[in-house]
């Protein structure tokens, strides 16, 4: 490795460090709030509460005090017209699940990732309720708190559990869901794709199949997945943009594979 290599990778190390420290005082963050006021966004079932704006708040600021000169896509500021392509960017999913968080009080978590140029450098994804860190550098495989996670064994459909985004699959994709449902050994949702989607990276789930999404509801996985060895693509098997919203998948090769080869033989409307 040469010098200019190995400072580069102290410095992350430290950025990555500082980071996750930042990440766990979440639920102090969290305890001092005083009144949630849920309000609604797009819908009455798109939900958004005085944590998801506070927490994004406070993870821009802390980044800044660092990093003065980087940039952020955040779920709860992001503009729709804005070109977010930038040399050091942060993408931010302050509460991802807030559904679960108001009404069930668990299965929700924070997810945030660093691009450089873009390229995925850090990735973490915080089950706030567990205190689970699940957090990854570049080159350094992927880790649940401090244990290095093994890789999963490669499935197929008919062996794997999966997750997907039920009513929105069934309204927009009813013969690919219906596929996926009939094939999988079974289906298991938590409802936030955050956790569902690290649940794939732990080898609990086969795959975690979701319609249209923003870039924030999958931003850690463009590192994650790569450091195990997972298939993360569109619903026709095409690289994603970490600034961009879209259908995506995220699966161990061969369950991956079979899905690919339903979609591209049938067409789908996202595809
Ligand atoms: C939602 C959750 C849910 C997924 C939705 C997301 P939010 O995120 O991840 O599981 O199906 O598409 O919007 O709104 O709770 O951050
Ligand atoms: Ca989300
Ligand atoms: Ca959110």
């Amino acid at each position: 490795m040469l010098m200019g290599e190995i400072g580069m990778k102290n410095e992350l190390l430290e950025l990555h460090k500082y980071i996750s420290d930042v990440i766990r005082q979440i639920p102090n963050i969290l305890e001092s709030i005083e009144k949630l006021d849920v309000s609604n966004k797009a819908s009455y079932r798109d939900l958004v509460t005085a944590a998801d704006k506070k927490i994004e708040g406070y993870l821009k600021e802390s980044i800044l005090k660092k990093c003065p000169c980087h940039q952020f896509l955040g779920e709860e500021s992001f503009e729709q017209t804005k070109d977010y392509r930038a040399k050091d960017l942060w993408i931010i999913d302050p509460i991802d699940g807030t559904t679960n968080f108001v009404k069930q009080g668990e299965n929700f978590c924070t997810m945030l990732s660093y691009f450089k140029d873009n390229e995925p450098m850090l990735a973490y994804v915080y089950d706030i309720k567990k205190n689970i860190l699940y957090s990854s550098m570049k080159g350094s495989g992927v880790y649940q708190n401090d244990k290095r996670l093994e890789k999963t064994a490669d499935k197929s459909l008919k062996e794997s559990l999966i997750s997907t985004d039920i009513r929105r699959m069934q309204r927009n994709e009813a013969e690919f869901f219906t596929f996926l449902v009939q094939n999988a050994f079974s289906v298991r949702v938590l409802g936030s794709s955050g956790l569902d989607g690290v649940n794939v990276i732990t080898g609990k789930l086969g795959g975690y199949i979701h319609y249209y999404a923003g870039a924030w509801d999958f931003s850690p996985f463009f590192l994650m997945a790569s450091e195990m060895g997972l298939s993360f693509t569109d619903f026709s098997g095409e690289p994603l943009s970490p600034t961009k919203a879209s259908s995506f998948i995220i699966a161990c090769p061969s369950l991956h594979k079979e899905i690919v080869h339903f979609t591209l033989k049938n067409t789908l409307r996202t595809v």
